[in-house]
């Protein structure tokens, strides 16, 4: 794994909008995969002024996110559809034919499961795979515990996740329960994978993911075998770690 130590928060922002500008004017039909949360919000931002100034295009991209939670339709303001669209998609000019999130409110969630993990294929798999990490090592929604082979599937969110995200809801009652999720095989067909780590109440985690052992128990341990993975992480977040 290489790693690009940033600054701080909007340091790793400019690095990873910079890598993701410079793949996809290397390859404008590139297939990206996306994450939401609070960590990619400062790169969206980037590639949104990118788009702007330069006119670095999004037509031929295609996206595949990797999660949405159950229940949730894209029309409510707290599912991964509208943040995605909120905070990038509608301010460049990716046609919505190329977006791709699982849908939280298939009839048929494993059916629909099944049929994400297919169109991930037939669009060629994913070239490169933007991830953040969750303080108990979670990638996607895979909760530790996940098993390496699992493709995409249904999860129960922590509770530890759920306290998390309820910063983004009114109230911890309204975070759902479950999620959909790419699961660990997915993501680790991807190509390549960036993943950005920011902030003190990472530090934890970051040491766990490169001095720990590659076990189930933490999730994003498993990039330890992904061979090519860039991580940009900053200083709070690399505090002591030992950079091997
Ligand atoms: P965060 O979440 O970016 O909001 O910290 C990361 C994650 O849970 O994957």
């Amino acid at each position: 794994m290489r790693i690009i130590q940033a600054n701080d928060y909007e340091h790793m922002s400019e690095l990873a909008a910079n890598y993701l500008i410079d793949k996809v004017q290397t390859n404008p039909a590139i297939v990206l995969g996306l994450a939401t949360g609070g960590t990619p919000l400062g790169t969206y931002k980037r590639l949104i002024k990118d788009y702007e100034q330069n006119g670095t295009s999004y037509k031929k991209v295609t996206t595949y996110n990797l999660d949405e939670y159950v229940g949730f339709s894209p029309e409510n303001p707290n599912s991964y559809h509208a943040f995605m669209y909120d905070n990038l998609f509608e301010k460049i000019d990716i046609p919505p034919t190329n977006i791709h999130l699982p849908s939280g409110t298939a009839l048929d969630l494993v059916e629909e499961c099944k049929g994400y993990e297919e169109r991930i294929e037939e669009a060629g798999g994913i070239d490169v795979q933007l991830l953040g990490m969750g303080s108990n090592g979670h990638i996607g929604f895979n909760e530790p515990g996940t098993s390496f082979q699992a493709t995409t599937h249904i999860v129960e969110l922590a509770q530890s996740t759920r306290e998390a995200n309820a910063r983004f809801f009114d109230d911890i009652k309204e975070v759902p329960y479950q999620a959909i999720t790419m699961g660990i095989a997915t993501i680790m067909k991807s190509k390549e994978i960036l993943l950005l780590v920011s902030g003190e109440s990472k530090n934890d985690a970051m040491k766990k993911l490169m001095e720990g052992e590659v076990d189930e128990s933490f999730p994003a341990s498993v990039l330890n075998k992904h061979s090519h993975v860039t991580i940009i992480a900053d200083k709070e977040a690399l505090s002591g770690v030992n950079v091997r």
